[in-house]
């Protein structure tokens, strides 16, 4: 299974989030590949500094640029779960990624920033699915404050209403320190020690595998 964490936005928590599904699958003795194909190369450095402990479990990695369709295709004959990580803008790699993902994760901030991007990206999972209908495409709040989560998520729904062809996720991702803290360590939260994270990274495994 393909999944692509894209948006048309930076700085909304894809390539953390993308780690972290990484690490949680992997521990669960899953066969996973990250696919980076953001040239700042965040989860490449990520799996760099993974691979100097060799007590954490393997997570491969893949740089490709450009059109990576037919990558993505290739490793999915390979891996149980092909992981990308997509540039926060418009790009080349978004698109050809879409049109052969199985699944499409959008994480935003619930800032007014981050949600004025989704009808942008909407127009593009359209133009998409013109390729690949089977696309699915979920909305996933991100860095969401801890206190108040439940008038965030309403009000991100008010908003998704606008967009239906982006599902929002019940499920989502609080901002803690412990997601930076993990991730220059080359650990997802789920091999750190804050089950609150834990908690949501693999929620959300369940909800998307
Ligand atoms: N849930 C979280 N809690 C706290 N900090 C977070 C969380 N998710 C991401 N961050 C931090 O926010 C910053 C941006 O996150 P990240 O690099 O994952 O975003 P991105 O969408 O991949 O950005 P880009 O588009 O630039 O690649 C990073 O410093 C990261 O450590
Ligand atoms: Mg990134």
């Amino acid at each position: 299974m393909i999944v692509l964490f894209g948006s048309r936005k930076g700085g909304c928590g894809k390539s953390t989030t993308a780690v972290n599904v990484c690490a949680a699958l992997a521990n669960r003795g899953n066969d996973v590949v990250l696919v980076d194909a953001d040239p700042l190369s965040t989860a490449a450095k990520w799996v760099m500094d993974r691979d100097e402990n060799t007590d954490l479990s393997k997570v491969h990695c893949i740089q490709k640029y450009d059109n990576i369709r037919d990558t993505l295709i290739d490793l999915n004959n390979r891996y149980e779960y092909v992981i990308v990580d997509a540039p926060g803008k418009d790009s080349r790699e978004l698109r050809t990624g879409m049109t052969a993902a199985h699944k499409l994760i959008v994480p935003f901030k619930p800032s007014n920033a981050d949600l004025d991007t989704l009808e942008d990206l909407q127009r593009i999972i359209v133009e998409a699915r013109d390729f690949n209908p089977g696309l699915e495409a979920y909305g996933l709040m991100t860095m969401v404050p801890t206190n108040p989560v439940i008038r965030e998520r309403k009000e991100a729904s008010e908003y998704l209403e606008d967009y239906p062809e982006i599902s929002l996720l019940a499920e989502c991702i609080c901002e803690r320190k412990v997601y930076r803290d993990a991730l220059p360590e080359g650990r997802g939260v789920v091999e750190m020690d804050n089950s609150k994270a834990a908690s949501e990274i693999n929620a959300l495994i369940q909800r998307i595998f």
